[in-house]
């Protein structure tokens, strides 16, 4: 069974949410950013049984008096599956780096509180994600999207962590994740498809759907010359092991 760990099925994105839900056969992990949308992804996993959520408060909204009751309050959820996405971006904005570190770590520390595993967003703040996470992690992590180097890869791997591997695999200017592919054991990787975006080819440029897990995972058979089946059939043990499903 197809696993997309990582999704946003938001309403302000698509035109009809039910739809795209209903067309995906596996089971998806929609991820809240904000307080809206993890109250929305709460929603849509009470209507659809193949819908699991992870809640968090995105970097991007790192302040230093983030409300993270609601989250609190909804954990023991039966579909609260884990926390994210959370994590460091210094992309767009590096004037806010500490709120975002403790931001991260409470969240961290909210997971670990209640053993769930975290989902991570890193970009443009690789060491300072790997330094937080050696010295606060306890629990099982994914780093979503991953896009930093294999040798980094490698450092994460110490840790226990899983990677997220999406469409960016299936791009032109991928080859630094297809390296990640071709070495991180597939014991290690997760399907996602961080829909709405990075849809991979040859549909890049439209609208991602968590049914595009399917692309990424002949994408990685072939990279790693193994069969579709064993791709799918061990994302979704690792998957399942993850979120406990
Ligand atoms: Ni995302």
């Amino acid at each position: 069974m197809l696993i997309d760990t990582h999704c946003h099925l938001f309403e302000s994105d698509y035109e009809n949410v039910d739809s795209i839900v209903k067309n995906m056969l596996g089971i998806m992990i929609a991820s809240g950013v904000d307080l809206k949308s993890n109250k929305e992804m709460l929603m849509l996993s009470d209507k659809y049984s193949n819908v699991f959520v992870t809640l968090g408060i995105h970097p991007e909204y790192a302040t230093n008096n983030v409300d993270l009751t609601f989250i609190e309050n909804n954990i023991k959820n039966a579909k609260v599956v884990g926390i994210g996405e959370i994590g460091l971006d210094y992309h767009y904005d590096t004037n806010n780096k500490n709120e975002q570190k403790n931001l991260f770590i409470k969240q961290i520390e909210l997971a670990n509180k209640y053993q769930l595993p975290v989902v991570i967003h890193s970009r443009d703040a690789c060491q300072d994600t790997l330094d937080i996470l050696k010295s606060h992690l306890q629990t099982k992590a994914i780093m979503h999207c991953y896009s930093y180097s294999l040798e980094m890869a490698k450092e994460f791997l110490k840790l226990g962590i899983y990677f997220g591997i999406g469409g960016v695999l299936t791009f032109k200017n991928g080859q630094k994740l297809k390296k990640v592919v071709e070495e991180i054991p597939l014991d290690r990787l997760v399907l996602e498809t961080d829909s709405p975006y990075l849809t991979p080819e040859p549909f890049r440029g439209k609208q991602n759907v968590p049914n595009n897990v399917e692309l990424v995972a002949k994408k990685i058979a072939e990279i790693k010359n193994i069969s579709y089946e064993e791709v799918v059939k061990v994302t979704e043990e690792n998957a399942k092991y993850i979120f406990d499903i």
